[in-house]
């Protein structure tokens, strides 16, 4: 290829991306399928790669980002940013209105009903369509300069399509959606983590990462909702949103131009219910002055404009007495209490438990025994204690106390310097932290084996017949066979569990079946505080064994990419407790793979490149999947027929009879598996 043709081929790789992600990010409509998208990127990221000073700053191939940012750097506005004057109640939005329309000398506003979307906001300025700058709100005068994270979210235009002004900035909000936030906090409980207690605190926390490429595993959605400028092509704010979708902004659709306060009215009641079923979180609803003549002549107040408000949704919120608190422990240790509250109606379910995090939270609250607790639900999925009525108080109540030992097995509680959590220490005796560890390991992304699950664990574990997950290897039939637990359901219902033979086999066979899964996810499945499937990944691909692992030091681990300090303490940690060494001899001596096995390495070589590669028939080294990642990971492409474009065909056992003609036909040459493997140097491990 021609530098020219290189250049071309940029460009146009570049233009097609960027398209391609606007209909998949913004207008949720993807064109072509994910692989397709992946492989036109890595074409990209090969060119950029050979012919840099082609590559665009704002290529597609940035957006997973790279730079380390230590600081964020503080920039003031430009145009500062003002919040909203907020309100609870109707009353004072049918006020506002009378206050817009006295101050346009009874000229009847038109006004534009939006969400309010709960998230955080963020100003981007554009130069030439280009993103200039991403920049938090901060004190409203200056903010955080969090340009390279902002890159990172899919649905913010990093160049602009259309008819754009050449200088301008929009505003909107950051948000996590509630799908996104569901998994990351499922991940953080899995490696010990504190879960995030709603998604604009994930938002937050995750737009404030020093690390980008963290930033983009994020799954950051953006929402605009303000363009500001001078001289802006537009007379009115619902033209500049129709304007700036244009430009590729992801704007919602759920805008509404309203005439009349009763308009507005119903605007408000149909969302504070139908809001539930949006899929990102939202808080209320903005109502703003459409005409910009007419916002000008209305004007500003020192802290907001007077020509939008705010309406926020009322959590709704109940009162019920305290019974009792329970301290529960977790997988990890992590002591939570949970009040247990006389059973009340909120938002339509029946609440009887609600959290209550940790101990400041309990101090903050001055909870006693028998207090009366207001309990909400907010952006929050579980109902939280907001308060007290002290009014209720019985004199003689006493005060919450955080218990100091553990409840399950008596062992002291620790609190760790800076963790508002108090935790139980033994974590090989302790049975909630036993069980726990049992129900991780065999998880899903862990070792699968899908035949158990908690219940079924919860039996084992009664039974006496599992303690750690070694012990899951050495379960016979005869010991399963039969063995029960009686319980009883949320209802109240009594009922039996217990083990036929058809069940049986199914638990043993899935036990067997576990032993093929590959290191990265037997090291996930050991529970090493914040060892989550990332991590495993980055350590099994980095270490190659659990010996190397183990030997490991502290400044060693620390050089590995994206393993900082909390892990690598944990990690040195965790090899010093002698049952976690223990167990990880019993698993070596059931086979399990505790190293990485030659083929899953990624050999990064650029042997084949050039080449189109078809593969034929059942090898005897690699399954079919890991045949096609040999030939991508040398740098060839594999193809799924052949043609004149052939390179050649690798050839297993049992070769198609009309690929075998085909390839006859147009001449192209067959190699064998053996060949193969010494053609990327991969001969010595056969
Ligand atoms: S307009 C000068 N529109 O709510 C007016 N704000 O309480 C600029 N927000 O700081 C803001 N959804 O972070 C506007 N559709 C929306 C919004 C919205 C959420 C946030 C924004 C603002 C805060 C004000």
């Amino acid at each position: 290829m021609t530098a020219e043709q290189a250049q071309e081929r940029i460009q146009a790789l570049t233009s097609e991306l960027e398209r391609h992600t606007y209909y998949y990010y913004v207008l949720n409509q993807p064109e072509i399928s994910d692989e397709l998208f992946d492989q036109l990127l890595r074409e990209l990221a090969d060119l950029e790669a050979e012919y840099p000073w082609f590559a665009s700053p704002d290529s597609p191939t940035q957006r997973v980002g790279s730079d380390l940012t230590k600081n964020f750097e503080q920039v003031k506005h430009k145009y500062p940013m003002l919040s909203l004057g907020n309100t609870y109640s109707i009353e004072e939005v049918a006020d506002f209105h009378q206050r817009v329309c006295k101050l346009l000398e009874n000229n009847e506003p038109e006004y534009i009903c939006e969400l309010k979307f709960d998230g955080l906001a963020i100003s981007l300025s554009y130069e030439n369509g280009r993103l200039k700058r991403a920049v938090t709100r901060g004190d409203g005068v200056k903010g955080d300069n969090v340009t390279n994270n902002i890159r990172t979210i899919k649905s913010i235009p990093l160049k602009l399509q259309g008819d754009f002004p050449n200088d301008f900035e929009i505003r909107g909000e950051i948000l996590m959606p509630f799908s996104a936030f569901d998994a990351l906090n499922k991940e953080r409980e899995e490696v010990g983590e504190q879960p995030f207690a709603n998604p604009r605190n994930a938002a937050a926390g995750s737009l404030k990462m020093q690390d980008p490429t963290e930033v983009a595993k994020r799954k950051l959605d953006g929402y605009m909702y303000f363009v500001v400028g001078d001289n802006l092509p537009f007379t009115n704010h619902l033209e500049s949103l129709q304007q700036a979708k244009t430009w590729g902004f992801k704007i919602s659709d759920f805008t509404k131009k309203c005439t009349s306060i009763n308009e507005i009215f119903d605007y408000i009641n149909y969302w504070d219910k139908e809001r539930k079923t949006l899929p990102i979180a939202t808080d209320g609803v903005v109502i703003k002055v459409n005409d910009f003549q007419q916002q000008k002549t209305l004007g500003f107040t020192a802290k907001s404009p007077r020509w939008a408000i705010a309406y926020k949704f009322k959590a709704e919120s109940v009162s019920t007495p305290l019974l009792s608190v329970d301290f529960q422990v977790g997988r990890t240790g992590i002591v939570t209490p949970v009040a247990n509250l006389q059973p009340v109606l909120l938002a339509g379910t029946i609440v009887k438990r609600a959290s209550l995090h940790n101990a400041d939270i309990i101090s903050a609250l001055d909870l006693h025994y028998g207090d009366w607790v207001f309990v909400e639900k907010g952006g929050e999925i579980i109902p939280k204690i907001t308060g007290i009525d002290p009014n209720k108080r019985i004199e003689t109540a006493d005060f919450v106390k955080f218990i100091t030992h553990c409840p399950e097995c008596g062992t002291p509680l620790i609190r760790e310097e800076g963790e508002a959590g108090f935790y139980c220490p033994n974590e090989w005796g302790c049975p909630p932290q036993q069980r726990g560890k049992l129900e991780h390991f065999i998880g899903r992304k862990m070792m699968d084996i899908d035949s158990l699950g908690e219940g079924k664990i919860e039996i084992l574990y009664d039974n006496g017949l599992v303690k750690t997950a070694a012990d899951l290897y050495k379960l016979t039939y005869d010991q399963l066979l039969g063995i029960e637990k009686t319980f009883e359901d949320e209802n109240g219902n009594v009922r039996k569990v217990s083990f036929r033979e058809k069940s049986t086999e199914n638990i043993l066979k899935g036990i067997e079946k576990s032993k093929s899964v590959p290191f990265e996810r037997v090291l996930y499945s050991l529970g090493i505080r914040y060892v989550g499937e990332t991590v495993a990944k980055t350590l099994a691909k980095h270490f190659k064994n659990i010996e190397s692992l183990k030997k490991a030091t502290f400044d060693e681990l620390i050089l590995v990419k994206d393993i900082g300090e909390k892990i690598a303490q944990s990690i040195i940690k965790w090899f010093q407790v002698e049952q976690n060494i223990i167990l990880i001899n019993e698993l070596k001596n059931n086979d399990i793979k505790l190293e990485i096995q030659q083929n899953e390495t990624e050999i990064t070589s650029d042997i084949l490149s050039g080449k189109i590669i078809v593969i034929s028939g059942v090898f005897q080294h690699f399954s079919r999947e890991e045949m096609k990642a040999a030939i991508e990971n040398n740098g060839g492409k594999n193809a799924s027929s052949i043609s004149k474009k052939t390179s050649f065909i690798v050839a297993g056992d049992n070769m198609g009879p009309s690929k075998y003609q085909t390839a006859q036909e147009l001449n192209i040459p067959i190699v064998a598996e053996d060949e193969f493997l010494q053609m990327i140097h991969l001969d010595h491990q056969s």
